[in-house]
């Protein structure tokens, strides 16, 4: 697949972005490479190669399912080909950001993360109190056929008091500011799959 940081649908990011701080495309990926990444993590469920998902970071970092219940596994690049093309799309993202916003994006972090039924993210921000690096979120969805009864949004608090909830329908991508966007996953009546990924900047404090 031909991605580079000049090609429309990344400009159309950047465009989102510097316009009104966040972007949604619904048809980011093709089917295919949603689905092959979709079985990645599936494979890796029922591996046991996911783990319970905590929160905070250093000292104060805990698994608490009253704030988030999903399973996740972080990724590397070279464990398989779809997500060297993942990885690989994502970095031309960071560089379109960089060309386009001046952002000083040095790399990309992202994990594979299933909730189960039921499982849910309580609203929050991306960025830790002790660490500014975290600069944009990328959500990429993997979920074949969900249907609107199903639950499982991405609930996005917007700058204007407003929310608009993205159902978390496969190939949809969902990009945004860390520090300036409060969200929410709700409960889902399906397991619900995604990779979610954040672009970092140098960090100024202790690492
Ligand atoms: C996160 C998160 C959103 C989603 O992992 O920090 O907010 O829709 N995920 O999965
Ligand atoms: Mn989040």
């Amino acid at each position: 697949m031909n991605f580079h940081p000049e090609s429309p649908l990344l400009q159309r990011i950047v465009d989102d972005l510097a316009e009104r701080g966040w972007s949604r495309q619904d048809v980011f990926l093709p089917a295919e490479l949603t689905a092959a990444l979709a079985v990645e993590c599936r494979v890796r469920a029922v591996s046991g190669q996911l783990e319970a998902a905590a929160v905070g970071r250093g000292e104060g970092q805990a698994v608490r399912e009253g704030i988030r219940g999903d399973r996740i596994q972080w990724l590397e690049g070279g464990q398989s080909e779809s997500c060297d093309v993942y990885l690989a799309i994502m970095d031309a993202l960071r560089q379109a950001l960089n060309q386009g916003l001046y952002l000083g994006l040095e790399d990309f972090e992202s994990h594979f993360a299933l909730y189960p039924p039921g499982a849910f993210y309580q609203k929050h921000l991306d960025r830790f109190r002790d660490d500014d690096r975290r600069t944009v979120s990328a959500v990429l969805y993997l979920n074949e056929d969900w249907q609107p009864g199903q639950g499982g949004a991405l609930r996005m608090y917007l700058s204007d008091g407003e929310e608009c909830d993205v159902p978390p329908l496969g190939g949809t991508l969902v990009v945004f500011l860390s520090a300036d966007f409060p969200h929410e996953v709700l409960p889902a009546t399906r397991e619900r799959l995604s990779l979610t990924g954040w672009f970092r900047r140098r960090g100024n404090g202790p690492v």
